[in-house]
């Protein structure tokens, strides 16, 4: 009767390459264009998730970082509907030999490693950690790729942090969603050079969270529609492809443009969205002077919906890279300024 049950995951942060930005169905986060990104490794930017279930508990709960949530949102509403149905399928077809779990209150506890809201996906690996731990609870026998398009529905991007690696967000054609999940293009073992550093220019939860901003974009700018019409289709084969062959030149000038074009739509957007700031566009000139000193494209700068920078760059330029980004942190006036600022490097490694 007072028995707990327990199930205790970890979900690491992904990093796009290609952005997703733009819903073409809110409820479902059904997205307007595919994506890529890159998972960060277990041992960075990760959410701990313990799920829980028992007789005791009298009512849904759910702890971030310490601080009791609302759980009435609709979507985690959904996931745990969903989710218990999932289980209850279970329970009906092994009859009588499976506690009734999908009956009782749930408990999930989830611990971020990193600030949240601060433009650092941390709802990706808060919906994904959630996702998992509570299939794991339940013992369900879905495959990743099917959990994500349960995640999906928390998070647009949590859908991609059930893999490690290279990951592809296939944004599906039908109306209800079930062809739109996140897919593994490569494992972490198959390009295990790649790193990334993470430039954190503020810690501060962002301004226009990513719902409404996307949205403000898809209603009012005419730049992107270019973007999902014409740019990104290709974009998304020639990255896949510039991953599979690990071609970083191609990889890097591919995630640069397109941030770049992420950010143009959002200025694009009425009234004008900015995430980037000045300490933001100094990065993006270091890095085309890294690159223009190394003479090739050693480095590659991506924004989310925030200021800081994350930059991709494969281990043996390590040095070139990283030394002036150390140097330009300690002698910019502007970059001192930002009391948060510091470079987290990491690696990607599952
Ligand atoms: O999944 P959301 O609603 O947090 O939106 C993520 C949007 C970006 O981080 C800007 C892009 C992406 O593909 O992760």
């Amino acid at each position: 009767m007072d028995a707990i049950y327990k199930a205790t995951v970890t979900a690491p942060v992904n990093i796009a390459t290609l952005k997703y930005w733009g819903k073409r169905d809110v409820a479902l986060n059904l997205p307007t264009n595919s994506s890529i990104s890159v998972t960060l490794s277990q041992n960075d930017l990760r959410t701990t998730t313990t799920a829980s279930a028992s007789l005791l508990y009298t009512e849904d709960e759910l702890y971030l970082n310490g601080s009791k949530e609302d759980v009435s949102s609709k979507r985690i509403q959904t996931l745990f509907r969903e989710l218990r149905a999932l289980r209850k399928a279970e329970e009906d077809k092994q009859t009588g030999s499976l506690v009734p779990l999908s009956k009782y209150y749930l408990r999930i506890v989830s611990e971020n490693n990193f600030p949240t809201a601060a433009g650092l996906a941390s709802s990706a690996a808060g919906f994904a950690a959630l996702v998992k731990a509570v299939a794991e609870l339940y013992q369900l026998p879905q495959s990743n790729e099917e959990l994500s398009i349960l995640a999906r529905q928390g998070s647009g991007s949590a859908c991609r942090s059930l893999f490690g690696g290279y990951v592809a967000w296939e944004m599906g054609s039908k109306a209800d969603g079930s062809d739109s999940k996140a897919v593994q293009i490569a494992p972490y073992e198959h390009w295990p050079e790649m790193k990334a550093a993470i430039l954190v220019v503020s810690a501060e939860r962002k301004d226009t969270p990513s719902t409404s901003g996307m949205q403000l974009t898809v209603k009012t700018s005419s730049l992107f529609k270019e973007r999902v019409n014409s740019v990104v289709p290709q974009r998304f084969e020639q990255m896949k492809k510039s991953i599979l062959e690990k071609d970083f030149e191609t990889f890097a000038h591919l995630t640069m443009a397109d941030s770049n074009q992420f950010h143009a739509t959002c200025l694009d957007s009425y009234p004008p969205i900015f995430y980037l700031n000045d300490v933001s566009r100094a990065a993006i000139r270091l890095v085309e002077d890294i690159n223009k000193v190394a003479g090739e494209v050693v480095a590659a700068y991506t924004f989310d919906a925030g200021p800081n920078a994350v930059i991709y760059y494969l281990a043996q330029n390590e040095q070139l890279v990283l030394g002036p980004l150390r140097a330009a942190l300690k002698n910019l006036p502007a970059w001192k300024e930002e009391s948060h600022s510091h470079i987290q490097e990491l690696m990607s490694d599952d």
